[in-house]
């Protein structure tokens, strides 16, 4: 795979913006070389996370037996038992309440595989055990079972699209053709280009 223009979709959610962290969180996508191709801020209805949640149909499934598991090894038991669409269900109602609470900025990346490189930069899901060095990992501490007693979403700053193919999904969601933009970063030549000007190889 060589698309040097595959893009993914990033989202400061409220408590990113809240904790002052757009800066922090720019930066990172920035400085691994990915370019900037759309960014919008404003604060999303609930209906709207609903629909961008649900985008792909096998997320509910995913996104509960992620959480169910999570619980069987810390040896703790979940709320919904072991019914992955139960948890889910819970998961989806808190989301809309937690991304519509406040203005997000919503951005699209693009470079050689800029989706899983975002993922890498942001971490884990539940910042409890996201990576050091990662978004998720170094600016929070949240956890799924202190989201779950206060009955709320877990705090994680970014959402990323999780594949190339949700990115698609998401990014038509989100912005319209014409608020992307087509442009070349000068960057681009020494991390794509061979045979620069005065560089021998
Ligand atoms: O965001 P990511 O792709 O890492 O995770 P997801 O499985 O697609 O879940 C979407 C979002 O739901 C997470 O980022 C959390 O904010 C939230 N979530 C939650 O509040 N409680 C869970 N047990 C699982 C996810
Ligand atoms: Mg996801």
């Amino acid at each position: 795979m060589t698309d040097k223009k595959e893009r993914t979709l990033v989202v400061i959610k409220p408590d990113g913006i809240q904790r002052s962290l757009i800066g922090e969180i720019v930066k990172r996508y920035e400085r691994a070389g990915l370019k900037l191709v759309g960014i919008k801020m404003f604060v999303p209805e609930s209906g709207f996370v609903e629909k961008h949640y649900l985008l792909d149909p096998g997320w509910k499934e995913s996104v509960g037996k992620k959480t169910l598991e999570a619980y069987k090894d810390k040896g703790l038991e979940h709320p919904a038992g072991d019914d992955p669409i139960k948890a889910a269900d819970t998961i989806i109602e808190a989301l809309k309440k937690y991304l519509s609470s406040g203005p997000v900025i919503a951005m699209v990346w693009e470079g050689i595989n800029s989706v899983g490189v975002v993922r890498k930069i942001t971490g884990g899901t539940e910042p409890l055990t996201s990576d050091v060095g990662t978004i998720r990992g170094d600016y929070t501490i949240d956890s799924y079972k202190l989201a779950d007693v206060d009955g709320r979403s877990v705090r994680n700053l970014v959402h990323a699209s999780g594949s190339p193919e949700e990115a698609k999904n998401e990014i038509k969601l989100w912005f319209s053709e014409k608020e992307l933009l087509d442009y070349r970063l000068v960057q681009e030549a020494i991390l794509y280009d061979v045979n620069l000007d005065g560089i021998l190889e």
